[in-house]
């Protein structure tokens, strides 16, 4: 275990059962479709490439930068998006693919750009989904694999100041290392 993770949350195995049984259940209910499957980067780029290879449907991906926190562990407030994605996705079914679902911020102003487009449907697939008081918005994950505390996750896609996302796990960062 990395010497800044206080415990580990989720192990490797514990992550890719669930990502697994997590595509099964999108694949079983959008049979017949072909959904385009948005990762927003960066924290969703392993989730995302581990669910789409469970996901079995003729499917299209894309990607979105969309950023709210910057190197503060506190949300900034703020969302901006740094990249659009380049798919028409008039008419068709759209799953947003989240590393993790906070205030929901970043989310609801993703998913608010993305409707302006009339997109057939919009769901929402989160891995982690954080139990918190401070959420901004009524959005809700359609899909996710694990609720959260409110600790602060890194691994398997989560950061903190860019650093961790290499972890093959999600652990609980010690709080002498974001608090100064
Ligand atoms: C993180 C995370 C989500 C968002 C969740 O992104 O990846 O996009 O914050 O928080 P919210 O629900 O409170 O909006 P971040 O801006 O840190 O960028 P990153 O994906 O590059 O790590």
């Amino acid at each position: 275990m990395h010497s800044d993770v206080g415990s580990i949350l989720f192990s490797e195995e514990q992550i890719a059962e669930a990502v697994k049984a997590l595509g099964k259940r999108i694949t079983a209910d959008h049979a017949g479709k072909s959904p385009v499957i948005i990762g927003i980067l960066k924290g969703s780029f392993i989730f995302m490439s581990d669910l789409v290879r469970n996901i079995d449907l003729d499917c299209e991906l894309d990607f979105m930068i969309a950023k709210s926190y910057g190197n503060a562990a506190v949300s900034s407030g703020k969302v901006r998006v740094l990249k659009d994605i380049d798919t028409d996705i008039a008419g068709r079914d759209v799953i947003i693919v989240e590393d993790i679902l906070d205030t929901a911020r970043t989310l609801a102003a993703v998913k608010e750009i993305l409707m302006e487009r009339n997109p057939a449907s919009i769901q929402i697939c989160t891995l982690l989904d954080k139990v918190t008081t401070k959420k901004v918005s009524d959005l809700r994950a359609d899909y996710k694999c694990f609720d959260v505390g409110d600790e602060f996750v890194v691994g398997y896609g989560l950061d903190y100041a860019e650093r961790y996302r290499n972890l093959k796990y999600i652990g609980v960062l010690k709080r002498e290392i974001y608090e100064h």
